[in-house]
């Protein structure tokens, strides 16, 4: 019992260290009133370019995994494609409706091939869904940013199922 009494203590102790330290860490930086405080923070919340880098590299890697038949991994790329859109759309609010458009117009439908695992659906909506990207690009003045679907797929995980 009591060693059982000491490891708790110990735990408590790394746990209340472990917050101290973070905490000063935090105050090398972060400084000022709690409203200049949030100000930092907000400023440093990734922008629609950053948004877009992870947002492709999903989208092709999803292609990929449908490919090769791992339709939980292309599953799991869309969710993962529709939570990072969100952060684009609270960050840059003037960009939110031509990204819910292009959600329901293009995104619903190859999530709908997705889960009825059908190729052959899932390839012409994806291949409606590159335009979309580009459409979009080309309407928000950034013609010059023209997505194309690398060769192999951009990450590392395997598209067997
Ligand atoms: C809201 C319309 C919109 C849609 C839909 C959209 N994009 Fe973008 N994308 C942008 C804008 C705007 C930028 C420029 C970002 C910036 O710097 O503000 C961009 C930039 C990019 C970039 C360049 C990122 C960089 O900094 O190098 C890539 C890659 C990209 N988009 C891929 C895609 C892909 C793939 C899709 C479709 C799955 C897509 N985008 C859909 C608006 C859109």
């Amino acid at each position: 019992m009591p060693n059982f009494r000491h490891a708790l203590l110990a735990a408590g102790c790394i746990a209340l260290l472990g917050a101290t330290s973070h905490k000063v860490h935090a105050a090398e930086w972060l400084q000022g009133t709690p409203d200049e405080k949030a100000d930092k923070l907000a400023e440093i919340q990734p922008g629609l370019g950053t948004v877009m880098l992870e947002y492709s590299f999903r989208f092709g890697t999803m292609y990929y995994a449908a490919q090769g038949g791992n339709w939980k991994l292309a599953d799991y790329q869309m969710k993962e494609m529709l939570e990072i859109q969100e952060v684009g759309e609270t960050t840059r609010p003037a960009r939110a409706k031509p990204l819910k458009d292009f959600e329901e117009k293009f995104l619903n439908p190859l999530e709908a091939a997705i889960k009825a695992a059908n190729l052959k659906d899932f390839n012409a909506k994806f291949a409606a869904a590159q335009t979309g990207c580009n459409e979009c690009h080309t309407d928000q003045k950034f013609g010059f940013i023209h997505y194309e679907l690398p060769k192999v797929s951009p990450s590392p995980l395997s598209n067997k199922p």
